[in-house]
C-alpha cells in the first residue's frame, strides 16, 4: 500500500443498523450490503454475532452472510464477543471478525456484562482457535475519549488495553469515540499516548459524529500517520449500550474529505451516492 491509500471501513451494516430500535428486514440489510459490495469498498462489516437478547437488531447475521453476493476482493466481516459468537462467525463463512473491548470499565460492564479484564480472558480462547483457522481478528476499543458511564478517558488507558489486544493477536486497533465527544485537542492527546508504544499502520479511527467533529478528527489522524478509517453509509448507526451515541462518519463524507486531502481511497462515489441512498431509505422507514 502506498502512503496516500487510505483505507474505509464501512461499518454501516452492522454499527448503523444495530442502533435501530425496529428489525430491519433482512432482505433490506442484504440489499444495503450488496449495494455497498459494487463501490470499490474492500471491507464490510455485515453482521454481529452477539447474544439475540442483547442485540435483537442483529438476530440474523447468519442468514444476512448466507444472503449476500460475495464479490472478489471485499472481505465480509462480522463482530463476535466471544468463542460461541465466532463459531457461528467461522460457520457463516466471513472472512474475518472483531472483538470488542472497552478503555472504561463502565461501558465494559454495559456493553459486555463484564469488566474489561474479563472480557479479554473471554477473547483467549476465540483468538486461539481464530489463530489456529487463519481467521484475521481486529480489534475494537471503545470510549477512547470519554463513557457515557465514567466520563473522560485517560489517554495511557486506552494505550494500555490496546496493546493488550495486540499482543492477543488482533491485527489492528479500531480506536472508537463511541460517544463522538472527541475534537481534534483531545485526540491528539490521545494519540500522543498511543502512538509513543503502537505504530500508526496498527492503528484505526472509528469516529461517531455526534458532535459534528469526525471529519476534523479524521484530519488530524491522518496528519498522525493513521490510514484506515472506520464509516458508516448514510451516517447511520450509534450503540444501543452508549446512550446519545450518533452514528459513525458518514462515508461519502469521509471519502470526500479524505480525497479534498489529496488520499485516494479507490472508491467509485456514484456506487457509494446509491448505497447511501438504500442506507437512508432505511434509515429513515424505521424512524
Ligand atoms: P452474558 O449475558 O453475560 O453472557 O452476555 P452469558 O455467557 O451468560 O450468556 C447469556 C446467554 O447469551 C446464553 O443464552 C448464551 O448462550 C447466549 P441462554 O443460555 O441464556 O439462552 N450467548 C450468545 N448467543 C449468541 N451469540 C453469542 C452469545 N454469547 C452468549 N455470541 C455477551 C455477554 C457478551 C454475550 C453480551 O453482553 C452481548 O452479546 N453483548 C454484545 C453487545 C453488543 O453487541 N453491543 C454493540 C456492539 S459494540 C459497539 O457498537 C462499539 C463499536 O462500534 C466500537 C465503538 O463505537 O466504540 C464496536
Ligand atoms: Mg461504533
Amino acid at each position: 500500500m502506498t502512503t496516500d491509500r487510505v483505507t474505509l471501513f464501512e461499518v454501516g451494516p452492522r454499527d448503523g443498523l444495530q442502533n435501530i430500535k425496529v428489525f430491519v428486514p433482512t432482505k433490506d440489510k442484504i440489499a444495503l450490503v450488496n449495494a455497498l459490495s459494487r463501490t470499490g469498498l474492500t471491507k464490510i462489516e455485515a453482521a454481529s454475532f452477539v447474544s439475540p437478547r442483547w442485540v435483537p437488531q442483529m438476530a440474523d447475521g447468519a442468514e444476512v452472510v448466507a444472503g449476500i453476493e460475495r464479490v472478489p476482493g471485499v472481505a465480509i466481516a462480522a463482530l463476535t464477543p466471544n468463542l460461541k459468537g465466532y463459531q457461528a462467525a467461522k460457520a457463516a463463512r466471513v472472512d474475518e471478525v472483531a472483538v470488542f473491548a472497552s478503555a472504561s470499565e463502565g461501558f465494559s460492564r454495559a456493553n459486555l456484562n463484564c469488566s474489561i479484564a474479563e472480557s479479554l480472558e473471554r477473547f483467549r480462547p476465540l483468538m486461539e482457535e481464530a489463530h489456529a483457522d487463519g481467521m484475521p481478528v481486529r480489534g475494537y476499543l471503545s470510549c477512547v475519549i470519554a463513557c457515557p458511564y465514567d466520563g473522560a478517558t485517560a489517554p495511557k488507558a486506552v494505550a494500555g488495553v490496546a496493546e493488550k489486544l495486540l499482543e492477543m493477536g488482533c491485527y489492528e486497533i479500531s480506536l472508537g469515540d463511541t460517544i463522538g465527544a472527541g475534537n481534534s485537542a483531545s485526540l491528539s492527546a490521545l494519540l500522543d499516548a498511543v502512538l509513543d508504544r503502537i505504530p500508526a499502520k496498527k492503528l484505526v479511527g472509528h469516529f461517531h459524529d455526534t458532535g459534528g467533529t469526525a471529519l476534523e478528527m479524521i484530519e488530524v489522524a491522518l496528519e498522525r500517520g493513521l490510514r484506515v478509517f472506520d464509516a458508516s453509509a448514510g451516517g447511520l448507526g450509534g450503540c444501543p449500550y452508549a446512550p446519545g451515541a450518533r452514528g459513525n462518519v458518514d462515508t461519502l463524507a469521509a471519502l470526500r474529505r479524505i480525497e479534498a486531502l489529496g488520499f485516494s481511497c479507490g472508491i467509485d462515489s456514484a456506487a457509494l451516492e446509491e448505497a447511501t441512498r438504500i442506507a437512508a431509505r432505511i434509515g429513515s422507514a424505521v424512524d
